[in-house]
């Protein structure tokens, strides 16, 4: 542990180029065996605002390393003793909280007070919760045989390995690692791409609390980094969230090596809005779920909306009105409330799917918000949101994840066909229905296909609720109790005879 607590450093620019060019291996920052680097740009503006390690292999394999040696340890102390500090790293992250939102919002482009702010919370949060856990690692007691003393335990898997992707790295990040590491696993975790620097800093604060080797930050890209982590024969599991195309690879290496694995794909996620909801709280919803404040960059978003025949024409009007007042700029000013897109291919392919709507029959595209005037956010990546009307659930663009600010209001009269159309998808992340009767919202729970389902609210992930998805959303389950001794415990039953 270090004597000297790290002190914040609320320039985010100047945070973001002491952490350039490192990896965090050991419990140290280091660079990348090879010595490259590749940039990292800020995207509100385009500039490069540091460097990452280009990890490879080599970078994988010491990392995995140091985390087996660490891990022989970390599994015998107690656990409440691990999950003690684990509870002292979330003290050490709230203490820092600002800082980090503001590097966060530097490098992602989300804007700080409507979104930057929430993550940390919510980084901080659930190192917090996970770390008032350690003695729930509880096996069962199992009347075999009144000679026999049958109990089964939980027991740590060894190195887990953790890719994470861009859009809430740091909340994806604590909800893979808290329970890991409180479970006595020890970790690797591969950042994505476009925003490796943020996690490091979160390391670089943990070590002071956590035995060096607990937790490995590498950088680099998917196929050179991501790759070789989950090759390397002593990963033991892999947890991963991103793209279904990914997510499918991962899952290929997985299984040839017979190791476990979590996959927190993507969504098409509905809302229903029936004839009797309260529409100005359905409207209120329907921008939170959407995570316009996000540039919608979320696998839960709400980007399918059916809105009752009766309704749908106000509820048009008042979203759009809600979402123009918004002010989309400088993700670094407390005043904005959208920021941009995390790069640019990612902008690509939002303004793709836009012309594909834009060029959809019966189609009317209603952008909202206005682009900023800022003349140093000229070349920033940012794009209007966007609500489609007159699209049917057919159409290509409420089909596929756009990932980002573009929802489709879709109008229904009946609510068996409305049920139909929300379970008419590749995905089943998350679900939502609005509506004051208790038995549609019952029956409609029960009804629909996805993993997370709320009525008259959407909240977001929360650590002690499971949370993942059905069909092509992934497999596994996140945050909560269970998800710890689900997925990064092992069952061990033992019989002890005694005759
Ligand atoms: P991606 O799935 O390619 O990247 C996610 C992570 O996987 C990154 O750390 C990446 O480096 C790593 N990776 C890439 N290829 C790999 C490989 N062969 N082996 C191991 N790791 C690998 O997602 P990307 O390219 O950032 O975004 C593409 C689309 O994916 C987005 O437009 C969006 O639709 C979706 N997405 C969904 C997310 C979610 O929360 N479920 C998060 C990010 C993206
Ligand atoms: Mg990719």
């Amino acid at each position: 542990m270090a004597e000297q607590r790290l002190e914040p450093i609320l320039n985010p620019v100047d945070l973001a180029k002491s952490l350039s060019g490192q990896h965090f291996i050991d419990g140290a920052l280091v660079p990348a065996r090879s010595g490259e680097c590749f940039d990292v740009f800020n995207p509100a503006t385009q500039k490069v605002m540091g460097q990452a390690a280009k990890g490879n292999a080599d970078d994988v394999d010491a990392a995995v390393k140091s985390a087996a040696a660490a891990q022989k340890e970390w599994k015998k102390r107690p656990a409440r003793e691990r999950g003690k500090l684990i509870a002292d790293c979330g003290l050490v992250l709230a203490a820092h909280a600002d800082e980090l939102a503001r590097l966060i919002a530097l490098e992602t482009g989300k804007a700080l007070r409507t979104e930057s702010r929430v993550e940390t919370g919510v980084l901080a949060d659930a190192f917090t919760f996970y770390g008032g856990l350690g003695s729930e690692l509880k096996g069962e007691t199992v009347p075999f045989n009144p000679s026999m003393l049958t109990v089964t335990l939980r027991e740590p898997l060894g190195v887990v390995g953790a890719i994470i992707p861009w859009n809430v790295p740091l909340m994806l990040m604590a909800l893979k690692i808290a329970p890991a590491l409180v479970a006595g696993n020890t970790v690797v975790v591969k950042s994505a791409e476009e925003a490796p620097l943020t996690v490091l800093r979160v390391c670089q604060l943990m070590n002071q609390i956590l035995p060096k080797g607990c937790f490995n930050i590498l950088s680099g890209y998917g196929p050179e980094c991501g790759a070789p982590l989950v090759e390397h024969p002593e990963i033991a599991k892999i947890t991963f969230t991103g793209s279904v195309e990914t997510g499918k690879i991962v899952n290929r290496t997985a299984a040839e090596r017979l190791i476990p694995v979590t996959l927190e794909l993507g969504g098409k996620s509905p809302m229903i809005i029936m004839a009797d909801a309260d529409l100005d709280r359905a409207v209120a919803g329907a921008v939170s779920g959407m995570r316009f404040t996000r540039q919608g960059q979320s696998c839960t978003a709400s980007s399918r909306i059916f809105v009752h025949d009766s309704l749908h024409d106000a509820f048009v009007s008042a979203l759009t009105e809600k979402v123009n007042a918004m002010t989309m700029g400088d993700p670094l000013d407390d005043g904005t409330d959208i920021g941009c897109i995390i790069s640019p291919e990612q902008l690509e392919k939002v303004k793709g799917y836009i012309d594909l709507g834009k060029n959809t029959a019966n189609a009317v595209a209603h952008e909202c918000s206005a682009l900023p005037t800022d003349p140093a956010l000229q070349d920033g990546l940012f794009v209007r949101p966007v609500i489609f009307t007159g699209l049917t659930n057919q159409d290509r663009i409420c089909r596929e994840e756009i990932f980002g600010p573009v929802t489709c209001v879709i109008r229904f009269k009946d609510y068996d066909e409305v049920i139909a159309m929300a379970n008419d998808s590749d995905f089943g992340l998350a679900a939502t229905i609005w509506t004051k009767d208790l038995k549609t919202a019952m029956d409609a729970t029960q009804r629909l296909e996805a993993g997370f389902v709320q009525v008259n609210q959407n909240l977001v992930v929360q650590p002690n609720l499971s949370y993942g998805g059905i069909k092509q959303s992934g497999m596994g389950r996140e945050a909560s109790l269970e998800a710890m001794l689900e997925y990064f415990t092992e069952k061990k039953t033992v019989i002890i005879n005694m005759t």
